[in-house]
């Protein structure tokens, strides 16, 4: 449930029109409605209620400072993969004690930047960022806490792109050899072993994946016990799916129940380090079409609706072959046509959608690109030079920019014409 909603055939944002919003911010823009991420991120967190846990936002899918301080708020924490994020979830005033690091690659500036703010945990993915961390700790005259991230071999079935899980990825450590690294490190001075972690995929519309990779996360936990190591900490990382088109993902609450039930019987804080769940449906990216055409010369006619947003913009068609669902935001009940919907980039694989059963367009319409509020802007780039989009959000009747669109300045700023010598 989200709060974009049609009301005498104009689409609302809760109690604003989004025209009304697109007249004053311009075109293109991210928006965002507060109801709805509140609504997401407590359906999300309560299904917990009953078990110690903490609900980790992963900041890489929507890290506008506006949304992770509300989250904040709500008293959820953040899964960061990089010193920017760290930066960010502090910015938004987030308690460090509430924030885990995850990621293949921390450098070593990045992991004292984590120490010297005191989070929660490092997610450790290899021997020799352990090793790293335990050199950095030391150097600080620290302890680092830590859980491993381990890789359980589970096929989540989902996008190629975004699992994360089996064996020939290249995420965390195979479970099957990740004992030996709990005996190291617990032996290390400057290292105090907590937990275990995982993440096996995004937008995953079964359970059964969580349930297989927890069950494995369970009997290792005991292995660990078996040899001393009481770990605090399970992190079962993020990856719920949503609907998009006619996927069909679990219920938050569902998805807690069944965890909660494979958990029972081991004491433990369970982290969660959701995305995609809890922002997706409640952004939307509303672009201005700019131009329609009809290319003919081919084995048949070839409509196009050429928008003002491109894939720097929404990356996710171009990139996953991604569907979002596209309406226009004033329905006008004109006959339809099948169209693609396609960006100002010089590229081919620049389109928000192909083949679309899509109503007849004009000129100025607004379109309202659904499901955008998880790695939409994040994902954004200047490519073309094209100067990074707003983003808004909407409270009731009031709407607030919580990003300016960037300038023509800001697209050459630190660039420099050098001067060499002779
Ligand atoms: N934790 C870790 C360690 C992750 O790598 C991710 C996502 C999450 C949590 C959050 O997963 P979520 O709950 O959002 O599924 N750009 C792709 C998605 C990449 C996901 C990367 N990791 C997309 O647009 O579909």
């Amino acid at each position: 449930m989200n709060h974009f909603e049609y009301k005498n055939g104009e689409l609302f944002c809760e109690d604003i029109a989004v025209s009304t919003i697109a007249k004053e911010v311009g075109t293109p823009f991210y928006l965002y409605s507060k109801a709805t991420l509140e609504r997401h991120f407590e359906a999300f967190d309560s299904g917990f209620k009953g078990v110690d846990h903490l609900t980790c936002f992963a900041v890489k899918s929507c890290s506008n400072i506006a949304v992770l301080s509300l989250f904040s708020g709500l008293g959820g924490g953040a899964d960061i993969v990089s010193g920017g994020e760290l930066f960010r979830a502090l910015s938004a005033g987030m308690d460090p004690k509430r924030i885990i690091y995850s990621g293949v690659g921390k450098t070593e500036e990045e992991i004292r930047y984590g120490l010297t703010s005191g989070i929660l945990l490092f997610n450790v993915e290899s021997a020799q960022e352990l090793h790293r961390i335990n050199e950095v700790a030391a150097d600080m005259n620290l302890k680092a806490a830590i859980a491993f991230r381990v890789n359980p071999d589970v096929d989540p079935k989902t996008h190629a792109y975004i699992s994360t899980g089996l064996a020939k990825n290249k995420f965390g450590i195979p479970i099957q050899e990740a004992l030996d690294l709990y005996l190291e490190a617990n032996e290390m001075t400057n290292i105090d072993v907590q937990g275990v972690s995982c993440h096996i995929g995004s937008q995953l519309t079964l359970i059964s994946p969580f349930v297989e990779t927890l069950r494995k996360l369970k009997k290792f936990a005991l292995q660990l016990a078996d040899k001393g190591i009481n770990i605090q900490y399970l992190d079962l990382g993020g990856g719920v799916g949503i609907t998009y088109d006619d996927e069909e993902p679990p219920h938050p609450m569902e998805y807690a129940k069944a965890i909660q039930e494979e958990l029972a019987g081991l004491d433990v804080t369970l982290i969660l380090e959701p995305g995609r769940v809890i922002v997706g449906n409640a952004g939307i990216m509303v672009t201005e079409v700019q131009y329609t055409k009809t290319n003919r010369g081919g084995e048949q006619e070839k409509h196009f609706i050429v928008v003002d947003a491109g894939m720097n913009d929404l990356t996710r068609p171009s990139l996953y072959g991604a569907y979002h669902s596209i309406s226009p935001v004033v329905e006008k009940g004109n006959g339809s046509q099948v169209a693609d919907i396609v960006g100002p980039i010089c590229e081919t694989g620049d389109f928000l959608a192909k083949d679309r059963e899509f109503p007849e367009v004009a000129q100025g319409d607004l379109l309202a690109v659904e499901s955008a509020g998880a790695y939409g802007f994040t994902m954004a780039s200047n490519y073309n030079s094209r100067p990074r989009v707003a983003e808004v959000m909407v409270s009731g009747d009031q709407f607030r920019v919580i990003r300016k669109r960037e300038t023509m300045e800001s697209l050459i700023q630190g660039e420099a014409i050098p001067e060499f010598g002779e």
